[in-house]
């Protein structure tokens, strides 16, 4: 399973296809919610002229990229990403922008001065790290006194499809779950972002209903799972198949429902803004 969508984005390089990983986070660029979540994120970071930003796990760059631009003119973003391939894919992309940089970098060591950001963001990357903790400590380290920390992440036990098998439906709904390293982020990041000092933290809920198998099945993989499950021997072919089958009747007839939660949760490192600094965030 190493270019399993759930397990193999914390180890990019060592992916079979580096397609399967960039298509991925194009798919997810293209669908009207999350482009909604990020410009959000973008506004909950008070993103604009002469801050200094930073996007950790930036994969293919489009968030940096449209954060420079925000921080122009006068200031800077910066995209980190553990994934060499990432990084060459994000220069080539907007190598031209001006005030963005892309560097090699894991989230848990990251290669800047502690309060040298006004703001930071997090997107569908502490779902892939075993122990956040440390990466959640170490993007307040780098912000300056009021700098902001917003993260987006996924809850994957709120994932939902209807399904006359409930048995099977939670047993491929929770392997699926439990092959992140981290498939409870979401309701963890509250918790996490008190434990690294950071103040008055937010956290709003944002679900996304798929009426459609297609785009569900692309974004949530229910036949690669329930394949994984026959060959491992934890499902048997036939409630297996007869599982898939009453997926696909019911998008025939236009009945499918799917929902998931991800969660957009922002905090505040304590202390006055230096003098100099852009001063207070807009929400
Ligand atoms: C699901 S993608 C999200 C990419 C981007 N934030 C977006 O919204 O399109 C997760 C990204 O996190 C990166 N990643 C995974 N573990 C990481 C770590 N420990 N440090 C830095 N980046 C990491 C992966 O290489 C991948 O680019």
């Amino acid at each position: 399973m190493g270019d399993d969508l759930a397990s193999g984005f914390r180890d990019v390089d060592r992916a079979a296809d580096f397609a399967t990983f960039a298509d991925c986070l194009t798919l997810v660029d293209s669908i009207p919610f999350f482009a909604a979540c990020k410009r959000d994120s973008y506004g909950l970071l008070g993103a604009g002229p002469g801050r200094r930003i930073l996007d950790v796990g930036c994969g293919l760059g489009d968030d940096a990229s449209a954060l420079a631009r925000l921080a122009a003119p006068g200031g800077s973003a910066v995209g980190v990403d553990s994934s060499r391939a990432m990084i060459e894919a994000a220069r080539a992309r907007h190598g031209e922008v001006e005030g963005l940089t892309f560097e090699v970098a894991d989230a848990a060591a990251l290669p800047f001065d502690d309060a040298s950001f006004d703001a930071c963001r997090i997107d569908r990357v502490l779902q892939h790290v075993a122990d956040p903790g440390p990466v959640v400590r170490e993007m307040a380290r780098v912000l300056r006194p009021g700098g902001v920390l917003v993260a987006y992440d996924n809850d994957w036990e709120t994932l939902t499809v209807d399904a006359p098998d409930r048995a099977t439906t939670r047993t491929v709904l929770n392997a699926w779950c439990d092959r992140f390293p981290s498939g409870w982020i979401g309701r963890r990041m509250v918790p996490l972002f008190l434990d690294a000092g950071l103040a008055d933290v937010e956290a709003e809920p944002r679900t996304l209903v798929l009426r459609d198998l297609e785009p569900a099945d692309r974004l949530y993989r229910f036949f690669a799972t329930v394949d994984m499950l026959v060959e491992s021997g934890t499902l048997g072919r036939e409630d297996a198949e007869r599982w898939s089958e009453s997926l696909r009747a019911a998008d025939r007839a236009g009945r499918f429902f799917c929902s998931y939660t991800g969660f957009l949760v922002r905090g505040t490192r304590p202390g006055e803004a230096p003098a100099g600094a852009a001063g207070e965030v807009a929400r």
